[in-house]
């Protein structure tokens, strides 16, 4: 018996035990890069590259770029996200992009509480869960990003650190609001460094994160996509992906090339 749901697919084992398939979620994430024309170039290599994709491929240009990039990629494969959101509908909030704004233009994803977002620019844990409810109210499918620093890692601290950023969400707003979401697990110290967590460190803090989520609710624990982030490429992929906890990647850098960011899409 196979059940084929939206985004998961549960398979009966011989043992006929349930296993459960999440769907790969493949995501670029541009933070401040691009260009009208290097945008055209980029994705119109990629509609054509990742259209055979088994995974949910997803890019995430500057909030700028939305409306040129849903163009560009209307009735392919590719879907939109932003890479932040304002907790607020509308009002006195000088340079903030609000949900319904960004829904205008065939957004379907969120990046929440990105590294950049949290170090650079001051988002805590009770923004990220105000941006989080926002986010799914509204009908977007948020992309909690979490992950710990150096010092933290080295520090024997990450566990601490990625419970925290987890529980505080699920506090402030109720663990329901993760049925939707996707977790992105970016340790800060891999980010553009090109030091990537090996796939057994990563699989581990995933699991910890399934760990954490199933004292509240054991299905969304089940379902829930968690994706690894931080200095992956076309080279490091295939490792990461073995992992049974590793449901997908947020890549940066080699986002922004068609041929890396094609391989990433294709890699099982
Ligand atoms: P890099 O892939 O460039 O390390 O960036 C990761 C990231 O921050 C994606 O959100």
């Amino acid at each position: 018996m196979t059940i084929i749901l939206e985004r998961h697919q549960n398979d009966l084992d011989s043992k006929g035990k349930v296993m459960t398939k999440r769907r790969r979620f493949v995501a670029g994430n541009w933070k401040m890069n691009g260009s009208l024309d290097a945008n055209r170039a980029l994705l119109n290599d990629l509609v054509d590259s990742v259209k055979e994709a088994e995974s949910d491929v997803v890019v995430f240009p500057p909030a700028l770029y939305v409306q040129q990039v849903s163009a560009i990629v209307d009735g392919s494969n590719i879907a939109v996200g932003v890479q932040n959101i304002s907790a607020e509908k509308s009002g006195a909030f000088t340079g903030e992009i609000s949900v319904e704004m960004v829904k205008d233009f065939g957004v379907k994803y969120a990046l929440i509480g990105h590294s950049e977002r949290r170090t650079l620019y001051g988002e805590s844990d009770k923004d990220v869960a105000l941006k989080c409810k926002a986010a799914v109210e509204g009908g977007l499918i948020p992309v909690i990003c979490v992950g710990e620093t150096e010092e933290e890692r080295e520090n024997g601290k990450t566990e601490k650190v990625i419970k925290k950023q987890i529980v505080s969400v699920i506090e402030q707003i109720g663990i329901e609001y993760f049925k939707e979401a996707i977790i992105a697990y970016e340790p800060v110290w891999a980010i553009g460094t090109g030091k990537t967590a090996t796939p057994e460190e990563a699989d581990a803090v995933h699991e910890f994160i399934r760990c954490t989520l199933k004292e509240y609710d054991a299905n969304i624990s089940n379902l829930i996509r968690i994706v690894y982030g931080g200095s992956v490429n076309a080279s490091n992929v295939d490792s990461l992906f073995k992992k049974d906890n590793i449901d997908g990647a947020l890549v940066g850098g080699a986002s922004l090339k068609a041929e890396e960011f094609t391989k990433i899409a294709f890699a099982k």
